[in-house]
């Protein structure tokens, strides 16, 4: 039986402030679908990690990201999203191209030396697989498709086509526990059993029947429904993302969790649904999801609240039901070392 990574690594700020330099700033975020950004002169706000970014198209339809924080004082510059000729800051009101050039700044012929080339947004990496749209802020990042690994043929294979897929909606929610133990708590379904009565009614969530796989950085559940009709992939990219299809019409959420401070984090989750999905049907998945997200939400506070007693130094995994927690807890420990 293997030991878990130490729980003070769930509680330290000091491990946090690792983990924003050593794991979110080079990694690969999902930050939100391309139809935010379809039009020239459109754009939308979101975070990688900790790091706020804009993710623009220009006049000339070219895609950008851009770190969405002001080149004067540092706020941030974009909220939302929308159409704009130009991204003003709302301190001072430097303006910027959406290819992030710096356009104007109010009394800059008053200031010697004054050089806007030199100012612009600061440009970040930016990568698409299908509609969904990925930032790293390390601008010599390995290629997003190294990240993915198996993933876009496995949803393939699976009778998933990304680029037919609608937005339907975005929901956001909040937990009160550290972005790992949110992250665990996706790679496991040995609790499914006990914590998510509805899922499993549907779902066959024995040992037999829901399968586990992790190879690089991704690691994946495959599950089928009891009456053997429906087939479900529940899939983790590192360090934070979760890609979702449930048993049943063409569907699929995708969404990253992030870490709100060493106790708390935020996600959210894009539902993409197929062009011909009766309302119905998509209604009653929201409200399963949000469902066993409400179950899983108190499981995480739970824990939290468990690991911050300080008096036990670490957990135990229990082999190949939590083989995707061992191989997250690899990569976190390599990523820390
Ligand atoms: S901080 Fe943006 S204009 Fe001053
Ligand atoms: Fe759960």
């Amino acid at each position: 039986m293997r030991e878990s990574l130490p729980w003070i690594w769930y509680v330290e700020p000091e491990v946090l402030q690792q983990e924003q330099d050593r794991i979110f700033r080079r990694t690969w975020q999902y930050v939100g679908h391309m139809e935010r950004v379809s039009e020239p002169g459109s754009y939308f706000a979101g975070r990688a990690g900790a790091v706020p970014v804009v993710v623009t198209r220009d006049r000339e339809g070219e895609l950008h990201a851009l770190l969405n924080v002001c080149r004067h004082r540092g706020s941030v510059v974009a909220r939302g999203e929308g159409r704009r000729t130009t991204l003003q800051c709302p301190y001072h009101a430097w303006t910027y191209e959406l290819d992030g050039a710096l356009h104007a700044a109010p009394r800059s012929e008053r200031v010697p030396g004054f050089r806007p080339e030199e100012l612009c947004l600061v440009p970040l990496a930016l990568e698409a697989w299908g509609p969904f749209l990925f930032v790293n802020p390390e601008r010599e990042a390995p290629p997003l498709a190294e990240t993915l690994g198996d993933v876009p043929r496995l949803l393939a294979d699976g009778g998933v086509d990304v680029d037919s897929l609608r937005f339907h909606a975005r929901t956001e929610y909040e937990l009160e526990a550290n972005w790992k133990i949110a992250c665990e708590n996706y790679l496991e379904c040995y609790h499914c059993a006990v914590a998510h009565p509805a899922f499993s009614a549907v779902v066959d969530v024995s040992p037999d029947a829901y399968h586990l796989e992790a190879s690089g950085a991704t690691a994946s559940q495959f599950a089928r429904t009891r009456d053997g009709d429906g087939r479900g992939q529940f899939h983790f990219v590192w360090p934070n993302l979760k890609i979702n299809v449930f048993p049943g019409a063409a569907n699929l959420s995708i969404g990253p969790v992030l870490p709100a401070g060493p106790e708390r984090s935020v996600g959210f989750l894009d539902y993409f649904f197929g062009r011909d999905v009766a309302n119905g049907w998509i209604e009653e998945l929201l409200g399963f999801d949000d469902q066993v997200g409400r179950e899983d939400a108190a499981l995480v506070a739970s824990v939290q609240e468990g690991v911050r007693s300080g008096l036990v130094e670490r957990g135990r995994l229990m082999g190949e039901s939590e083989v995707l927690i061992e191989h997250f807890q690899r990569l976190v420990a390599d990523a820390l070392a």
